[in-house]
């Protein structure tokens, strides 16, 4: 089964504050490297070579400048960093998730794919789990982790098989079918879907906070008894604030990060 990738690089990134008036928040610094290098590894990581590129109309340009086609070798040598064949597409109205994941359709095709929010970093780059997906029968995946604080995210429900029989998005704010998370298991920004995925996005509708939502996908998946989930090995962080970018990239330098187990 061939497999593409989609990398959802787009936002303001408001809670930046300063930092994103101009850059886009996928360049800035965390560890050595910008950003939007710690997905695309662990996509290369994982076998997936096409990747589509999702940003705002202000940053696509910032964007081909420092990735071009997807063939760049490490600065100042030989080696290759990545090997990938980058394809770009603007996302002139931030509309969720799901949205940028409908745009990826044509791109896609019959193949699965794996989707990788722009700011999501992985001790683990979750490579066995991905590719047994991508070897496995049709139906989406979702990774796990652990939380002190679900109500920021969206979380799984399981049964009493310990399947995923529902997802919740942000439990009392956005899903007001919960006042609390019913659980502190966050669907982290790393998914898998079937080519079934274009079909339910289509008949999405947006939710209360105006976005069409991942979680209103992976529901469907889960109520269909075909959504799995992975925990996610060691850490993950979503760098989306400016305290986090420094201490993330602390991180990196003491455990490493899109490790291969
Ligand atoms: C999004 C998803 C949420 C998920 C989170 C992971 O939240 O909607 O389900 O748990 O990413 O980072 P958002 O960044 O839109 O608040």
């Amino acid at each position: 089964m061939n497999v593409k990738g989609l990398i959802a690089a787009g936002g303001e990134a408001t809670r930046l504050g300063e930092l994103t008036r101009v850059v886009n928040k996928h360049l800035l610094p965390v560890g050595g490297w910008p950003m939007i290098y710690y997905p695309l590894q662990l996509l290369q990581l994982a076998g997936v070579h096409d990747v589509l590129i999702v940003t705002g109309q202000g940053h696509a340009g910032q964007l081909i400048d420092l990735l071009g086609d997807g063939r760049m070798p490490r600065r100042g040598s030989e080696e290759p960093l990545f090997d990938l064949d980058l394809t770009y597409k603007v996302q002139v109205e931030a509309g969720g998730i799901a949205q940028v994941v409908g745009m990826a359709e044509t791109f896609v095709g019959a193949d699965k794919l794996v989707v990788c929010l722009g700011d999501n970093i992985f001790e683990y780059a979750e490579v066995a789990a991905i590719r047994a997906f991508v070897e496995g029968d049709d139906g989406a995946a979702v990774f796990v982790k652990d939380v002190p604080d679900p109500e920021r995210f969206g979380v799984v429900v399981y049964g009493d098989e310990g399947r995923v029989t529902d997802v919740v998005e942000k439990a009392g704010v956005v899903d007001m079918r919960y006042d609390a998370p019913p659980s502190s298991d966050a669907v982290v920004g790393l998914y898998c879907y079937d080519d079934g995925v274009f079909d339910l996005i289509r008949d999405l509708r947006p939710s209360s906070r105006g976005e069409l939502e991942i979680t209103d996908v992976n529901r469907h998946y889960a109520e269909r008894g075909t959504l799995a989930a992975h925990r996610v090995t060691g850490w993950w962080e979503d760098a989306g604030t400016q305290e986090s970018l420094p201490e993330i990239g602390a991180l990196i330098a003491r455990t490493g990060v899109n490790k291969v187990a």
